[in-house]
């Protein structure tokens, strides 16, 4: 990788933008502080690119998207484009980028800050500590599945989707979390419909594969998708690592981000193959949380799961360990300190809007450097 770190930006539509500019203020931050040689190139993508070009994300913008060392998004979508034909849905430019750059293993970690036990609706006891990380297939399943569409059977009309994996698709996802699971707790699990989906019978077969030829050292289970929700919110400590299909995986990844107190805290990594000349991994990071279109531009978003993806990305593409790691201290001190946007408010701490959780967090940075 060269010596400068070319990020793509893409904020994105709603409170995109917003959680976006305290992602800059830390980058800035870091460039003067600590000479990190970061460059921000900023584009269009979502509604805001349809808005502009009437695509959700241009081919210029997947050119530098294919050339950046990072991408960044905030968030797409809202009610604005609801009438807008599919091909174009803000939703489409996410998915583009994700499918053309291959980025195939959605990391979604669910990790429970001290300070915020309260701010869960689960009892404290059920949340402390907790520490799991989704894995997400990414690229592939019902979300890109052929067929797709509407037709017309017999004079009846059908919409469909299909739920279809390759056994690569799986096996690749699979290793991911079982190497991610060797530098955890060393505990896998596989997360299917099996009892009811043919696509779940092989996902738990090519997944089993994978474990017993090359991680049977690492422990393996396998759980239906409805009991997975229902154990995540009864006893989440049980998980270390889940994998699991594209579908499932933006069902529990929600699910599991309510443990933490608000899916305003969620970070996501989406990591490609690394290429073996140049060593690059393609990579985007984003927050779980959607673009909030009912309380943009009002300063009330949360920035933190951005800036936690930010610290992801410092980690993943970059290999900057320790700023990442005093990233997270940054943010854990100023949820100590006890300031909260409006998301995780509870009594007796002090609210503050996105710009003045950016500030007090770059103070953090400051103390911590
Ligand atoms: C997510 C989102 C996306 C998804 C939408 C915005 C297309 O919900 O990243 O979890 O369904 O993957
Ligand atoms: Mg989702």
């Amino acid at each position: 990788m060269s010596n400068t770190k070319n990020i793509l930006m893409l904020p994105g539509d709603g409170i995109g933008p917003e959680v976006m500019a305290e992602v800059k203020k830390v980058i800035d931050w870091s460039n003067d502080k600590r000479d990190t040689g970061f460059e921000i190139e900023e584009d269009l993508v979502g509604g805001a690119c349809y808005d502009a070009h009437g695509c959700a994300v241009t081919d210029d913008t997947m050119v530098k998207a294919k050339s950046a060392d990072a991408i960044l998004l905030g968030a797409v979508g809202g009610p604005k484009w609801d009438n807008v034909a599919r091909e174009h849905r803000p939703e489409a430019g996410l998915l583009r980028l994700r499918k053309e750059l291959d980025l195939f293993a959605n990391l979604r970690p669910a990790l429970v800050f001290d300070a915020l036990i309260d701010a869960s609706t689960l009892k404290p006891d059920v949340v402390r500590g907790l520490d799991i990380m989704i894995v997400r297939e990414l690229t592939a399943g019902v979300y890109f599945g052929e067929p797709r569409g509407e037709e017309t059977r017999d004079g009846v009309d059908y919409g469909l989707d299909t739920q279809i994996y390759s056994e690569p698709e799986i096996d690749r996802v699979a290793r991911v979390a079982f190497d991610l699971a060797k530098k955890r707790n060393n505990k896998v699990t596989s997360v299917e419909k099996a009892n009811v989906m043919e696509s779940g019978v092989f996902w738990r077969k090519i997944v089993s594969k994978v474990h017993d030829a090359d991680y049977a050292d690492v422990e393996l289970g396998h759980m239906y998708a409805d009991n997975c929700a229902m154990q995540l919110v009864r006893w989440p400590a049980q998980f270390d690592v889940i994998v699991t299909d594209n579908l499932f995986g933006d069902l529990l990844s929600d699910c599991a981000a309510m443990l933490t107190g608000s899916l305003g805290m969620l970070p996501s990594a989406s990591l490609g193959t690394k290429d073996p000349v140049t060593g690059v991994i393609p990579a985007m990071y984003e927050p779980v949380h959607g673009s909030a279109p009912d309380i943009a531009g009002e300063g009330k978003a949360n920035p933190l799961a951005t800036l936690l993806s930010h610290s992801m990305m410092l980690r993943y593409s970059f290999d900057m360990a320790q700023d990442a790691d005093m990233l997270d201290q940054a943010v854990q001190n100023v949820l100590e300190r006890g300031l909260r946007t409006a998301d995780i408010m509870s009594d007796g701490m002090t609210q503050v809007t996105t710009s003045g959780m950016g500030d007090a967090l770059i103070e953090e940075l400051g103390k911590l450097s």
